[in-house]
This record gives C-alpha cells, structure tokens and sequence, in this order.
C-alpha cells in the first residue's frame, strides 16, 4: 500500500512543530514528532547514567526503550518525560544521541512502522524526506533566520536568556548539519518555505495547496 506521508524536515526553531500539527489537524492525518522520540533516548541515558558519547551503550539502551509520542505526550518506558524532553539537559546532549547511527538506524525503523500502520501521516524532524520517506507525497523544508528561530526558542524557555539559546542553538545547527550519519540536507524534491516574517495560517494555507498539487499529480 502507498503511504501518504508529507514530510516536514528542517532546522530547530524553523516552525516545523507548530506548521505539521495544524497541517494534520487539516487533513485529519495524525503527526509525529521525531525529534521528541530522539529527546526520548537522551532523557533515558540521562535517567540512567549512560554517557550520551557512549555509543555502544546508548544503542543498547535504544533497542530496548519503550517510547510512546501521543497527542503531544512523551512517555518512556511508561515514564511521562513530555516536560523533561524540553529542558535544558535534554537539549544540551540530544544531538550526540542523534549523531549514533545504532540510535538512528532504531528509531527510524519506528518511524516507518508507525506511519505503515496508519498508512502515512504529517512526520516532522531532520532526515524525514531524505532518509525516513523518499517517497513521500511532499517533502516540506522549513527554514528561518537565525535570529527569528532564536527568538521563537527564547519564548518557549522561559528560563534561559536570548543570548544563551542563540548561542546553543547555532552549535545544534553545526552539530545537527556536519554529522555523519544524516545530517540535516535541504533535498532535491522538497519545498523551501522560509517562515521568517510569516504568519503560521499564510504558512499551513501554502502547505495545504502543495498538499492539494501533490495529490492531483502535480511535479
Ligand atoms: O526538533 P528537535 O529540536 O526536538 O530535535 C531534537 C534533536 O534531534 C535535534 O538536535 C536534531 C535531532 N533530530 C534528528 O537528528 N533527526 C530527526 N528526524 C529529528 C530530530
């Protein structure tokens, strides 16, 4: 059976999460959010004392973690993580799990079951249209200026100062984009939206036409 997945990659802070859940809502597909189950992994490591450099150790831990991501709740291993994955230590060490090809190879496999079992989905992460779903039906490519993502981050952690969050977010980008095992690409096929001074519905309409073109068998 064809999936029908439209795939949302892009950098942190680009809009992704907001723009794939009303372009879900929309279409009455359900959405999953990657980087959460990626978070997921780093929160277990953390939990349990595993160094997130420690490669062997946190495949092992991957393998064998529950993870659920449902309507915006995270738990692992039955644990409500939904808060915790958000946090600054989460954050802080989330891109060395995300660079572990075991850890990649683990949770994509997820990802793919999870939209085979509803027959597709609005997906959202960094690798979605490159490696997850080639084929989807649209490859969706977010992108924003530093400052408009920093500032989008600033607003969602209270905690931190706009200098601190920019600063962390320029070495994700670096670490996100230079990585081996896939690195955050724009590819061929997708379609760069820049968000930057853009209203989220003008954004979700433009999603939904490319949705429509896609479906009528546009290129
Ligand atoms: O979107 P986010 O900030 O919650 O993602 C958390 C981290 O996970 C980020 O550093 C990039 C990584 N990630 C990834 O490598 N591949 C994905 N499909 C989704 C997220």
């Amino acid at each position: 059976m064809e999936l029908r997945v439209i795939a949302i990659d892009g950098p942190a802070g680009s809009g992704k999460s907001t723009v794939a859940r009303a372009v879900a809502d929309a279409l009455g597909l359900e959405y999953l959010d990657t980087g959460a189950m990626y978070r997921s992994v780093t929160f277990a490591a953390l939990r349990s004392d595993v160094d997130p450099a420690d490669t062997d150790a946190v495949g092992e831990l991957a393998a064998g973690l529950e993870i659920t991501v449902d309507n915006g709740v995270v738990t692992v291993d039955g644990v409500d993580a939904t808060i915790e994955i958000r946090g600054p230590e989460v954050t802080r060490a989330v891109s060395t799990v995300a660079a572990n090809p075991t850890v990649r190879t683990e949770l994509v496999s997820r990802q793919r079951e999870w939209a085979r079992r509803r027959g597709g989905g609005v997906i959202e992460g960094r690798d979605i249209g490159s490696v997850v779903f080639p084929d989807a039906l649209l490859k969706v490519y977010l992108t924003a200026s530093e400052d408009a993502r920093a500032g989008r981050r600033a607003k969602e952690v209270t905690d931190l100062d706009y200098e601190t969050v920019a600063a962390d977010l320029a070495r994700r980008d670096a670490l996100d984009q230079g990585r081996a095992s896939s690195p955050l690409v724009e590819v061929g096929g997708a379609i760069a939206i820049d968000t930057t001074d853009r209203e989220v519905d003008a954004i979700v309409a433009e999603v939904l036409r490319l949705v429509d073109a896609a479906d009528s068998g546009a290129p």
